[in-house]
């Protein structure tokens, strides 16, 4: 890890991962819902089409904190409460109290022991996960389309550096020793995301430049937050493989694990989170992959990712490193959907490279004479790459809008 302690790394393995969750785009495709109940962590379900399904017991609750004029005492008092295990703070409405207090109880399925050995997985592969969550879902979140239009004209949208702060909490969290305990604070997070996801719900539909651009009425649809979840760990999970990185199967399990959890507490429904890889992947395959696209937005946001490297180190991570990178893991396509340009050589580098880097990384390879300068350059590309997503990080409050993007 060199200078690199674990914290760090999953720090900003947290801050990459969030990321994912930020885009800007135009509408998905319709696509009608043909994935079964049977392959999710409930087992069962209505089978609802889950384009139609956003967050029954949140979305009234949080219209009605709005309209009430309850939010800005409500987020004063949220303030204080940010461990899982604290009490929640005296003096909130007694029906957000009642949510609050259903919302952050784990699920019955929740698997301390999967929990663990999701830490464990964490400690030892931060540094891809990191890198993994930037380059590979953040990149991805730029040609994810509904997600990124609501994003874009709301609240957040306004300021996007603070936006990647605000919601790179929660990837740190995942990523936390203590995600899940009484002293971490995923539950908190994810809970409090819950709320902003409702307000957003009922803000958005107001917004004179959303109505104008989107194609739909209520945004952020529990098919949607499936889209979302499938760039975090599904995406990071098919590079790790593709990359031929040994993860025993009890940490993959369990690494899905923290993810499912995460879904839940999010107010994802069980029926619609799978319950395997294979379920995962053959749901991603549905949902995810058809609605990839260029947007206008997304191409900007690309940009400002792609730019931000340069900020910590010109040289590694300029933005014709950071490009030929993008375009190593998401494919021609997709580069030539954010419009990034081609770099021979670095493109040649990374094609050759790569997998005998992390070959030799992970011990299985010995290092051929000569190569050492290039493993050098691609080992500083990973931790640098790690460092810059570190810097976005901050003490933040996830707090409730009660606006849209003005601009
Ligand atoms: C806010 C994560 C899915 C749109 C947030 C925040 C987090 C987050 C941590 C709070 C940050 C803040 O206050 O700015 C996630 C995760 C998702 C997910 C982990 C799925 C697993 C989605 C989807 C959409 C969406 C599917 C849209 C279709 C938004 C918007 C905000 C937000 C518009 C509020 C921005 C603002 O006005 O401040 N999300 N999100 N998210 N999210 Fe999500």
């Amino acid at each position: 890890m060199g200078g690199f302690s674990r914290r760090d790394v999953l720090k900003a393995g947290g801050a990459l991962g969030t990321i994912g969750a930020l885009s800007f785009a135009t509408p998905a495709q319709a696509r009608v819902w043909t994935w079964s109940p049977s392959g999710s962590v409930a087992g069962t379900g209505a089978g609802l089409d889950p384009r139609w399904v956003w967050d029954e017991e949140a979305d009234p609750l949080v219209a009605s904190l709005i309209d009430r004029g309850d939010v800005p005492r409500v987020n004063a008092l949220l303030r204080t409460w940010t461990k899982n295990g604290q009490p929640l703070p005296d003096g909130l409405p007694a029906d957000l109290r009642d949510f609050m207090e259903k919302a952050r109880s784990m699920p019955a399925w929740a698997d301390r022991g999967k929990l663990a050995t999701a830490v464990e997985f964490n400690d030892k592969r931060g540094l891809y996960l990191g890198v993994l969550y930037g380059f590979a879902s953040g990149m991805i979140s730029t040609v994810i389309p509904k997600e990124a239009r609501a994003v874009y004209y709301s609240q957040g949208g306004a300021d996007m550096k603070d936006r990647i702060s605000k919601t790179a909490k929660l990837g740190y969290d995942i990523g936390s020793r203590n995600a899940y305990d009484d002293d971490g604070e995923m539950i908190v997070t994810c809970v409090k995301t819950r709320l902003v996801h409702a307000a957003v719900r009922h803000l958005l539909p107001k917004s004179p430049h959303w109505q104008g651009a989107a194609d739909e009425e209520i945004p952020i649809s529990q098919a949607d937050m499936m889209v979302t979840w499938h760039s975090l760990p599904t995406t990071v999970m098919k590079h790790l493989t593709s990359w031929k990185v040994p993860i025993p199967d009890h940490e993959s399990v369990a690494f899905l694990h923290s993810w499912q959890l995460a879904g839940h507490m999010l107010g994802i429904r069980d029926e619609y989170i799978p319950a395997s890889w294979a379920e995962a992947n053959s749901q991603a395959e549905q949902v995810l992959d058809p609605v990839l696209a260029p947007t206008p937005e997304g191409v900007k946001l690309a940009e400002i990712l792609l730019g931000l490297g340069a900020q910590i180190d010109a040289g590694i991570l300029s933005k014709r490193i950071l490009g030929a990178f993008t375009r190593f893991l998401l494919g021609d396509q997709i580069a030539g959907w954010l419009k990034i340009r081609r770099y021979p050589f670095w493109d040649g580098v990374l094609d050759t490279f790569w997998e005998p880097f992390i070959a030799v990384r992970e011990g299985v390879l010995k290092v051929f004479p000569g190569t050492d300068n290039v493993y050098w350059l691609l080992d500083e590309l990973i931790r640098k790459l790690v460092l810059l997503y570190l810097s976005e990080l901050k003490e933040i409050s996830i707090e409730i809008p009660l606006t849209n993007n003005p601009n």
